[in-house]
């Protein structure tokens, strides 16, 4: 399915972002629904109103799988953003509106 660039892979390029409240180094290759992945696995993206996991599906911009919250602007597409140092990023339930 996906893989991690070579690039990605390499040591010494990355950003700190803030997730959810906590500062995390994550390579500056991914976008932000990557980052979170990386970080949250893809049962941490969101959830179903049930609770159940959901996470992003296309990664290019298609699905909507991927909401979040990004700088305090709700309902942003993460796979389409890259991930910049000192980037503010909030995971999002389903509440449409963040
Ligand atoms: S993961 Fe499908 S639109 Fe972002």
């Amino acid at each position: 399915m996906f893989r991690r660039s070579e690039r990605a892979r390499q040591p010494g390029r990355c950003v700190a972002i803030r997730l959810d409240g906590e500062v995390v180094n994550v390579p500056d290759t991914l976008s932000v629904a990557a980052a979170v992945l990386h970080v949250h696995g893809w049962r941490g993206y969101r959830r179903h109103l049930d609770g159940t996991p959901r996470a992003p599906l296309c990664l290019m911009g298609v699905c909507q799988e991927c909401l979040i919250t990004i700088d305090g602007l709700p309902n942003r597409q993460g796979c389409l953003e890259p991930v910049r140092e000192g980037m503010v990023i909030e995971r999002q339930g389903d509440d449409p509106h963040g």
